[in-house]
């Protein structure tokens, strides 16, 4: 059964100068919208008091579970305006399982995933004036998430929780984006191991990558490369973003699942390859072959996935004592080509082969 999320609007919009300067350069997550999506669970009620309305802080004690315990998942998505005005999701349905499989990860209650779908698409209904008209790459990012609101410092599920969408209007993520980015190989942290968190989008994962990312930047690299966690030097993902390889002899190649997040854009990427002559595989990468491949030539292309991210080529690495480029350190002509396809269907200028739009306005 799909519940309501009914509006009441904010009395103090943003004035639409201001928001017309925002669009201008949004960015990426500095600026949201004027209204947020919320529904609180508890044992006694379920889901209940779902609803749309003015963005505002949470009020919070300060034995709220989530301060102490981290019991939290996110998603990110984003609303694209096609040419005719029209305003779309790409594969929500995604994103409502993966925030179904996060929860139950996170021990969080269950969400129905058509109450996610109807928040995200009723959110972009009521902030319709903050999805940007694309010059480049610009959409409003949803981000819904959910954490734990008992105020209890026993460790145990948290038996309230809170829901909310908001949304945030957005330009590239990396600002070097088509440029390519360089990567730093930590062979001191890693992301995640066999039955820990990597599956989930939980907000831990993404605190625990900080110190890896005060590293890479320390070696002038843009985001981390994780290897795997028991010591195998297999690539797993990159702080948020998955990975992928192009092979000479016509391969798209990307690790496969168990310790990494299941991202949507790769998900989308492996369906995409055999358009682009690529044959799909998802398999066990070690660095030694990357380095190899690269230096030899077999490895032709290496890219990042991710909503944010979109695809981004990664065209450089580091580690501690060696450093290589994939090519000639250019982004590859695979990788743009994927990488424009997506954005073609994602802003209606492709046909959606797969179903996988979602108009919402
Ligand atoms: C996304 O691609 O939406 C992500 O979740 C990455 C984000 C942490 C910026």
């Amino acid at each position: 059964m799909t519940t309501d999320f009914p509006l009441s609007r904010t009395t103090h919009p943003t004035p639409g100068a201001e928001r017309a300067a925002i669009l201008a350069d949004p960015g990426f997550g500095r600026y949201f919208t004027d209204h947020m999506a919320t529904a609180t669970w508890t044992p006694a009620s379920g889901w209940h008091d779902h609803k749309i309305g003015p963005l505002e802080p949470f009020s919070m004690h300060p034995s709220t579970a989530v301060l102490h315990y981290a019991q939290e998942i996110f998603e990110g998505m984003k609303a694209y305006r096609h040419a005719d005005g029209s305003v779309w999701l790409f594969r929500p349905d995604a994103n409502a399982r993966r925030f179904a499989r996060s929860a139950a990860r996170l021990a969080l209650p269950q969400l129905p995933e058509e109450d996610f779908l109807t928040s995200v698409a009723e959110l972009v209904r009521a902030d319709e004036v903050w999805v940007p008209t694309p010059t480049d790459e610009e959409s409003l990012y949803l981000r819904p998430f959910m954490f734990a609101s008992e105020a209890f410092l026993g460790v145990r599920p948290a038996a309230r929780a809170t829901y909310c969408v908001i949304a945030s209007p957005a330009g590239p993520y990396f600002p070097s984006g088509v440029t390519g980015v360089t990567l730093w190989i930590s062979s001191e942290y890693t992301r995640a191991a066999k039955g820990g968190t990597g599956t989930a989008k939980c907000g831990g994962n993404y605190a625990a990558s900080l110190a890896a990312q005060i590293e890479a930047q320390e070696h002038g690299c843009d985001q981390v490369m994780y290897l795997d966690s028991a010591g195998e030097n297999t690539l797993e993902e990159s702080g948020t973003m998955n990975v992928c390889l192009i092979t000479a002899d016509g391969r798209l190649v990307t690790p496969a699942l168990g310790t990494i997040l299941e991202g949507v854009t790769r998900d989308t990427v492996l369906s995409l390859a055999a358009d682009f002559g690529l044959t799909p595989e998802e398999r066990s990468i070690s660095l030694g072959e990357l380095r190899s491949g690269a230096a030899d030539g077999s490895i032709t292309e290496v890219f990042a996935a991710g909503t944010a991210a979109v695809i981004t080529p990664m065209v450089g690495f580091k580690g501690e004592g060696y450093a290589f480029t994939v090519g000639d350190g250019t982004p590859g002509k695979h990788t743009m080509a994927l990488r424009d396809h997506v954005l073609d269907i994602q802003y209606g200028r492709a046909e959606d082969k797969h179903g996988w739009m979602r108009r919402v306005l």
